[in-house]
């Protein structure tokens, strides 16, 4: 198969998986994960294929979309294979999608990305944060039945995986503190760091004014 038709493939793959989810994981986020991809991958000198295709998969293995973390990933191994990924193209689609989520940094660790893991890493970050991400954190928020902010709750320090999946007492606001407001200094290529300094000063304004209005001043 050309690879033109696998990246189509991978693309209706992802569609039957992800087209109905309705936590944040929806192909509006894929479509914007693999345009950043390209975009980022225009200074970087890497397999843009392979970054392409992990973009497109990231959130098909997720364990809070799946029923089961490793049986998904054999499917999605097997279909790989059916469209004739190499098992070198497979080992290094898999290695960027297991190992490149936030949750995958706390516990005072994080992964080594390999170069288009980095790139996709990037891309999925940086849907986290500005206007984007603003709209996301409320959005999930909403649906876990968060508060959207209580002032005498303090945001977690030093979260440990089970920390961030545990959403008692958990507030959108807190969120930005706990996450959000983090990643620009976490991201891997200049490109995207460049990207996050308007993004992140689009959420600081925003908890800025929302805290004068909550406190009525303004
Ligand atoms: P990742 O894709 O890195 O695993 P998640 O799947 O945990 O990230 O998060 C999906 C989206 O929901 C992101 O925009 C994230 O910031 C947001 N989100 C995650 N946890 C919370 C939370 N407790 N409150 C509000 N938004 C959240
Ligand atoms: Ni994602």
């Amino acid at each position: 198969m050309e690879p033109a038709a696998q990246l189509d493939a991978v693309e209706h793959y992802t569609i039957q998986k992800l087209g109905s989810d309705h936590t944040g994981h929806g192909l509006d986020h894929i479509r914007r994960v693999v345009k950043m991809t390209k975009r980022l991958a225009k200074d970087e000198s890497i397999d843009e294929f392979i970054a392409i295709a992990a973009a497109y998969l990231h959130d098909t293995i997720d364990e809070k979309l799946v029923m089961s973390v490793k049986e998904s990933q054999n499917e999605l191994r097997e279909f790989l294979r059916k469209i004739d990924f190499t098992q070198e193209q497979i080992n290094q689609v898999m290695d960027i999608i297991t190992k490149m989520s936030f949750a995958d940094t706390l516990d005072g660790q994080r992964p080594e990305l390999s170069p288009e893991g980095q790139v996709v890493q990037d891309a999925d970050w940086l849907d986290a944060i500005g206007g984007i991400g603003i709209v996301r954190a409320i959005y999930f928020g909403g649906q876990h039945s968060e508060r959207i902010y209580d002032p005498s709750i303090a945001p977690r320090q030093n979260m440990s995986r089970d920390d961030y999946r545990n959403l008692n007492n958990e507030t959108i606001i807190n969120h930005f503190y706990e996450k959000l407001l983090k990643i620009k200094s976490m991201l891997n290529t200049a490109a995207a760091q460049k990207v996050a300094q308007h993004r992140q000063q689009v959420m600081l304004d925003f908890l800025e004014e929302f805290k004068s209005e909550w406190n009525s001043e303004c």
